[in-house]
């Protein structure tokens, strides 16, 4: 069923919304923004123009998330491999990048009622970034609309190691080792996205047919959506073009779908 346009969508956007079903929303949505240097290179700019013409992207499709009242969305800003894979110069302007983001944008946070919260090995990254990012976090703290999670040093192995590493610790310095009865919500509990419900849906951008180490865990039963449009180039309406294609898919969850008898 549909119900009435959220204020704030543009005509485009506006359209499209008419189109969904308001009431089977994700609760979810996790983005892997790729294509930022290719979109650069198509441009014969530096990289780092296709990093700073993302953060329109950000913003667009952080605050249309928000108008459809999306419950929570998670971006995958930096990977635990892209210290080591690209150049210090690029490192440090994304650092940079992230730093102005964060400083900039929390008035537009809190006028769309958003929680910021972040994934990923916080302690790992420079001082002032981590002082910037706390700031920030604290500074929407007691908002109570679409939670934005910004994936920062994050990589899902890793986060599985600490879910291991914390869960063994606690239970050591618990009554040992004995007891330990491991089960998949105790899992839930001991990832950095515990705070979270699981995603719906995965969107990347840029073609690639990949998940790259991002939330592999949480995926499980998620719907996939690629689209080749590089992340300078996307906005809110791409994000509500996802969630109708997004509508009609049929979830299974390992079972049978609506058009199949209980033959095997
Ligand atoms: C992928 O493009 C993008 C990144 C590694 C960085 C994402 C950062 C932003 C969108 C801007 C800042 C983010 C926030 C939250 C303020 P790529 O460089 O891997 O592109 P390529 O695969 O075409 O080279």
């Amino acid at each position: 069923m549909h119900i009435s346009t959220p204020a704030g969508l543009d005509r485009k956007e506006s359209e499209i919304y008419s189109r969904l079903d308001g009431e089977r929303l994700p609760r979810h949505i996790a983005i892997i923004m790729d294509g930022n240097g290719r979109w650069a290179r198509q441009r014969h700019l530096p990289r780092i123009a296709g990093h700073r013409a993302g953060v329109a992207s950000v913003r667009s499709t952080v605050e249309t998330a928000a108008r459809i009242h999306l419950p929570a969305l998670t971006l995958y800003a930096f990977s635990s491999e892209n210290w080591k894979k690209r150049p210090a110069s690029e490192v440090d302007f994304l650092m940079r990048l992230l730093r102005r983001y964060l400083k900039a944008e929390v008035p537009t946070l809190n006028k769309n009622n958003i929680r910021l919260e972040y994934i990923g090995r916080r302690n790992e990254l420079p001082e002032a970034v981590q002082e910037r990012m706390e700031w920030a976090r604290q500074a929407t703290a007691k908002n109570t609309g679409m939670v934005l999670t910004l994936a920062l040093n994050y990589g899902a192995r890793m986060e599985l190691v600490d879910a291991f590493t914390a869960i063994v610790h606690a239970a050591a310095n618990n009554g040992g080792l004995r007891h330990l009865k491991i089960d998949e919500e105790l899992i839930d509990r001991h990832l950095y996205t515990r705070h979270l419900p699981d995603p719906d849906l995965v969107i990347r951008t840029s073609g690639e047919m990949r998940l790259s180490n991002f939330l592999l865990w949480q995926v499980a039963y998620a719907e996939i959506y690629v689209t080749p449009t590089h992340w300078p180039e996307f906005r809110g309406r791409h994000l509500l073009e996802a969630i109708a294609e997004y509508q009609t898919r049929e979830r299974r969850y390992g079972g049978l779908g609506n058009g199949n008898g209980a033959q095997p």
